[in-house]
């Protein structure tokens, strides 16, 4: 029988933090982390390499099921950096995956409901590959609401789209790319548009997710936060036990 896990869902829009937020509350409680759409990004990326059409929603579903992903996420090793290493097939990717390119045919074929439904099963494996682990960090659009329903810590951060496109373009420009402010806001809005507005799993938050908006805050006060609610809500369960 799978042991028990307790999961914590982070989920929101290009730019909300939730990468790096995710990946320190990880680090700090000693679990698994998992960047859903790091996975969504391997099956652009190999799609792209393959020839196979971003329109060929059969065809990306049929790839994205042959697949063999795997994270190296030794958070303790990661120094720096907010994301662990991501391999395809045995072949690490954890680059070519963070392209602008990439992140547009990510937003679209996420938009198949074939493609979600193969790697909605993916996901949920992923999480249990680390055995030993019983926490897990999974972050993403549709955590909460689809791939973990009945995860007892759901978080939703936000921030405005001017501040998102803010971090995203310094983000990039640290790592050399000639990007332009005005372009990296443009693609943001477009993505989003395409996230909320797709029929299979549209990024929405939860009915029991927190909010957080991070417009004005800085990373480690989000964290704190975060943290904060995930230990009221372990005593809220455990003097919900202990009454029964
Ligand atoms: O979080 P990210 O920017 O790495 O995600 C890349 C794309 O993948 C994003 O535009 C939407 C999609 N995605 C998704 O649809 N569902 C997820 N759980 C994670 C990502």
């Amino acid at each position: 029988m799978k042991e028990l896990k307790e999961i914590v869902t982070i989920d929101g829009p290009a730019g909300s933090g939730k990468s790096t937020a995710a990946f320190l509350v990880a680090r700090e409680l000693d679990a698994v982390l998992l960047d859903t759409g790091a996975i969504y990004r391997c099956v652009a990326l190999v799609a792209a390499e393959r020839g196979v059409s971003n329109e060929d929603a059969h065809a990306l579903a049929e790839m994205a099921r042959t697949l063999e992903i795997s994270f190296q996420n030794d958070l303790s090793e990661l120094g720096g950096r907010s994301t662990g290493r991501v391999f395809v097939d045995g072949i690490d990717v954890s680059e070519k995956i963070r392209t602008p390119r990439v992140s547009s045919d990510a937003s679209k074929i996420s938009a198949y409901p074939e493609v979600r439904a193969e790697l909605l099963q993916l996901q949920r494996k992923q999480a249990w590959k680390e055995g030993d682990k019983s926490l897990i960090v999974a972050e993403g659009r549709d955590m909460g609401t689809v791939v973990f329903p009945d995860a007892p810590h759901k978080f939703f951060l936000v921030a405005d789209a001017e501040t998102r496109a803010e971090r995203r373009y310094k983000e990039l420009v640290e790592k050399g790319s000639d990007v332009s402010y005005a372009q990296v806001l443009e693609d943001q809005k477009e993505r989003d548009r395409r996230d909320e507005q797709r029929q299979a799993s549209p990024l929405r938050p939860a009915e029991d997710a927190c909010i957080v908006d991070t417009t004005k805050m800085g990373l480690s006060e989000v964290v704190e936060g975060i943290l904060k609610q995930i230990s009221n809500n372990r005593k809220k369960r455990n003097v919900g036990r202990t009454k029964r």
